[in-house]
């Protein structure tokens, strides 16, 4: 059974994340991976629909979107519909899917690393459910190379954590990566400011 969804989760952070998640340093980096994605796609964490507008309908047979949080769905549905694209939304939580192994070409995944429960279990399912050759695209957030920044993170983070529907600002992403197998080609760089907020990482990742 889902915990329950408190008065904050339903009626203030769809709009906070929806606004938040929205802005343009954000939108450039869902502009640079999104339209890569093909065939069968996996959209893992869809939240409010963000990247619906970036995919390249003629690309995508199949799009398969994934969040535990029901409500973020209604506003994932209205940008499907807006950018016409076949959207199943799904109640799933990433950590255990329930589709077959090598059954999709395309993951896609945004800012969602940050708020899973297990980022080692998510990258685990999204290696068992792409097929050999296919692509985790992706544009997170995560711990910065400076010290300095990387101190004010783990200062903010428990508080952060609360507010912001469990995002964790220290979570490694490429060392995550590599334990889960991927080879990663990407960027990164401070996309916006405060910094401690805006460590960004993009790119493409496949089976090493
Ligand atoms: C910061 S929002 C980002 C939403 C969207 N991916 C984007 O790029 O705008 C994080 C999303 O991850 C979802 N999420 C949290 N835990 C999850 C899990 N275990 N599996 C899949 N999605 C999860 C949240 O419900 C939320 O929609």
């Amino acid at each position: 059974m889902n915990a329950p969804v408190s008065w904050y989760e339903r009626r203030v952070l769809p709009y906070l994340l929806d606004f938040a998640c929205g802005l343009s340093p954000f939108t450039r980096r869902r502009q640079a991976v999104v339209p890569f994605a093909q065939g069968r796609v996996l959209e893992i964490g869809v939240g409010t629909g963000l990247n619906l507008p970036h995919y390249k309908r003629d690309r995508v047979q199949v799009l398969v979107g994934i969040d535990p949080a029901e409500q973020m769905h209604p506003f994932a549905r209205r940008r499907a519909v807006r950018a016409q694209l076949p959207l199943e939304l799904r109640t799933l939580a990433a950590e255990r899917l329930p589709f077959d192994a090598q059954s999709f070409d395309t993951v896609v995944c945004t800012y969602t690393l940050c708020s899973v429960t297990s980022p080692a279990a998510v990258l685990a399912e999204i290696r068992r459910v792409m097929r050999p050759q296919g692509k985790l695209l992706f544009a997170e957030h995560g711990l910065a190379p400076d010290p300095a920044v990387v101190k004010w993170q783990r200062a903010i983070e428990p508080t952060w954590a609360k507010l912001v529907g469990n995002c964790h600002l220290t979570r490694d992403v490429p060392k995550l990566l590599g334990e889960a197998g991927f080879r990663v080609s990407m960027q990164t760089g401070y996309i916006t400011r405060p910094k401690a907020l805006a460590f960004n990482l993009w790119g493409e990742a496949t089976a090493a």
